[in-house]
């Protein structure tokens, strides 16, 4: 099975337009997003754009706030602070990564934490942790929302998670930590990879490395993430070599057309969130 994200985030954004056309009828307002790019790194130009575009076409007012790469730091916290105290602002992203002489924690604990769309606060980081309401981020709830199309029950899977980022890994373990499966963070310094992901039920990849996960490293009818977005001579492949792994397992997702569409779906899915809560 193809885990199709293309078709999965169309049906989710449906959804999401409905219901804020709904409230709109009823209170005559909208969500707010604010997403703060700075720089010209070439993926975050194209990653914005299509948050930008996916938020007006479920009706979401979306502003993008430009800044140089040269940018202060206090300039930003400034404006992160204006958009805290704006009622017409119900989330805040500020586009990662940062220019080296900007602070990644400093601007991630500026966002007042219940407008953090990317759920990156340490607020909302302590309390998915703790199994409290968090604000998820959305890349690791796009791939749960994916696991859970093929297998409702999640109790007692053994889950592998390859990569230990903020973004990623972590929050992605304690997504499926709290859906009872058994779970596990393999990451660079690990000392037999291939071993470790033999024994995956659920396997989620988020290293940023083409084609590392080979046909000998999967169980058969295992489901199977993949996060990674690689330039290979001028195509654009995953994490998983999906050539060889594909015919093996249960489930795995295409890159692209699997994780990706699902992640600003469900910064969509966020920001309603946020606006409701409010
Ligand atoms: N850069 C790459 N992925 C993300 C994301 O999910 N959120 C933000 N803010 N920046 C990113």
């Amino acid at each position: 099975m193809i885990l199709d994200g293309k078709k999965e985030a169309s049906l989710l954004r449906e959804k999401i337009k409905k219901e804020i056309s709904e409230i709109k009828k009823k209170i005559n307002k909208s969500p707010g997003l604010s997403v703060i790019l700075i720089g010209d790194f070439a993926p975050s130009l194209i990653y914005v754009k299509n948050k930008e575009k996916n938020s007006k076409e479920v009706g979401i007012n979306s502003q993008v706030i430009k800044y140089s790469k040269e940018v202060k730091e206090s300039k930003v916290l400034e404006k992160i602070e204006e958009l805290n105290n704006n009622n017409n602002v119900s989330g805040i992203l500020v586009q990662l990564p940062l220019p080296a002489h900007i602070s990644k924690e400093k601007i991630v604990n500026a966002i007042k934490p219940s407008k953090d769309v990317d759920g990156f606060h340490p607020i909302n980081v302590g309390n998915l942790s703790s199994g409290y309401k968090a604000i998820v981020p959305c890349t690791p709830l796009g791939c749960l929302l994916l696991i859970k199309k093929v297998e409702k029950n999640l109790t007692g899977k053994h889950a592998v998670i390859i990569g230990r980022s903020n973004l990623n890994g972590k929050p992605m373990a304690q997504l499926l930590l709290k859906e009872d499966c058994t779970v596990l963070i393999v990451h660079s310094k690990t000392k037999d990879l291939k071993l470790e992901c033999q024994k995956a039920d659920i396997l989620v990849v988020a290293v940023g490395v083409a084609n590392l996960v080979k046909g000998d490293w999967v169980k058969k009818d295992s489901i199977i993430i993949d996060v990674g977005i690689n330039k290979v001579a001028d195509k654009i492949v995953g994490d998983v070599d999906f050539e060889q792994v594909k015919d093996k397992v249960r489930a795995i997702t295409p890159v692209p057309g699997g994780v990706g569409p699902m992640t600003i779906a469900c910064l969509l899915k966020n920001t309603l969130e946020c606006f409701k809560a409010r």
